[in-house]
């Protein structure tokens, strides 16, 4: 398999406990995987060599939340929000009529345009939501769509409760864990439920993961976002493997997070584009929990596709350090989507790398809207070529 050595690394951040921070590094890719990190003196031979010209490097970012399945646009309903109208899960169906009315190649297009932006700006890895059809046919060809960009596919058919059951809650849940999941569940390795006021109750979200299991699909749960409630303690009993949002938490839902196998994913962009109270990370950090940040890319609550805008909010917002903030991104969001070959940069993980025009990942917060990915690498396959490597 051909080798390449990329050599002037000024700092190599490889989020792994084992290697940590090494300064003037190097590391050698071999395929698709990483052969080698070390010392820049010990590097060994490899068919082709790579100068970074004392670049930082660090593993892709993981986005282990997205929902980029969707046509049409809300900026109106961002703009109402930034001069006083509240944020509700309402606005959803708006998205849902544009989706149902467009044609699979318009979705393509759409995916292929958004997927592209995240990995210009060092997202490598990223999970795609369904949730904008909720019937059975635009489910499962919203999830066809995901599947061609990424295998972290996830059924989100419980997003809201299709207008046409508005007056019918209950048996759109039994449409979800019957027909829809069985068209959807071939497509999909996750199944989604937003258990929130408007949404889904706990009842339904149980009994929609537990179809969602019969199914061989993992769980993760939309929870406590706009209030407190019940998702993040059906995440914990349901053992998720992430429960996304927890803005809102009580004691009690922090214990449960310590004690069970869930992420709590944090997507400080929805807090951002609703002008809402972000989540404290620090509380979840400290009674030990593991954090991943997340774009949430939606047209709805979030419409960013940069991990470093997010890390940025998270540093200023949510009591994050900056090395906590990158960790959470990478290593953090392959966690919650249970991959270890992602997220970090150690032998025999996949070859995904950004480098960074800057000496160290802190400046991602400390830098904020400013474009310093320079370079990414795919499974060993230059994505982005380095603007002023000479
Ligand atoms: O994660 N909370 C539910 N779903 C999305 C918002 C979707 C929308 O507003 O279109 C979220 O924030
Ligand atoms: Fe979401």
């Amino acid at each position: 398999m051909p080798t390449v050595v990329l050599t002037g690394i000024g700092l190599l951040a490889t989020q792994s406990a084992e290697y940590g921070d090494l300064r003037d590094a190097a590391l050698v890719i071999e395929g698709a995987r990483i052969a080698w990190v070390g010392p820049v003196g010990s590097a060994p031979a490899a068919d082709e060599q790579v100068d970074l010209g004392g670049r930082c490097v660090l593993p892709g970012f993981v986005d282990s939340h997205a929902h980029l399945v969707f046509a049409g646009d809300r900026a109106a309903e961002f703009s109402a929000r930034m001069t006083g109208a509240p944020y509700t899960a309402g606005g959803i169906r708006t998205t849902v009529m544009a989706t149902r009315a467009a044609g699979d190649e318009l979705l393509t297009t759409r995916v292929a345009a958004l997927t592209s932006e995240m990995q210009a700006a060092g997202i490598t890895t990223y999970e795609i939501k369904s949730g904008y059809g909720l019937t059975v046919r635009d489910e499962a060809r919203s999830l066809q769509v995901a599947g061609q960009f990424t295998s972290e596919t996830t059924f989100l058919g419980a997003h809201v409760v299709a207008p046409e059951y508005a007056h019918a809650p209950a048996e759109y849940v039994d449409l979800v864990c019957g027909d829809m999941l069985t068209a959807c569940a071939p497509y999909a390795r996750w199944i989604d439920v937003f258990c929130e006021e408007g949404a889904f109750d706990a009842d339904a979200g149980r009994a929609i993961l537990l179809a969602g299991a019969r199914a061989g699909l993992g769980a993760r749960v939309h929870a406590n976002q706009l209030r407190p409630g019940p998702g993040v303690q059906l995440a914990c009993e349901m053992g998720a493997a992430s429960a996304d949002h927890c803005t809102h938490l009580s004691t009690a839902d922090i214990d449960a997070l310590a004690g069970a196998d869930t992420v709590a994913t944090l997507l400080p962009g929805a807090e951002f584009s609703t002008r809402s109270d972000y989540p404290d990370a620090r509380r979840l950090l400290d009674a030990g929990v593991t954090v991943a940040l997340a774009t949430d890319c939606n047209p709805g609550s979030s419409y960013t596709t940069s991990m470093a805008f997010c890390i940025a909010l998270a540093v200023r917002e949510m009591g994050m350090s900056p090395t906590e903030a990158v960790h959470a991104a990478t290593v953090g969001g392959a966690m919650a989507l249970r991959r270890n070959d992602v997220g970090s940069v150690t032998p025999g993980a996949r070859a995904d790398l950004i480098a960074l025009d800057a000496p160290s990942p802190i400046h991602l917060a400390y830098r904020p809207g400013v474009p310093l990915v320079s370079g990414v690498w795919k499974d060993g396959r230059g994505l982005r070529a380095l603007s002023t490597v000479d």
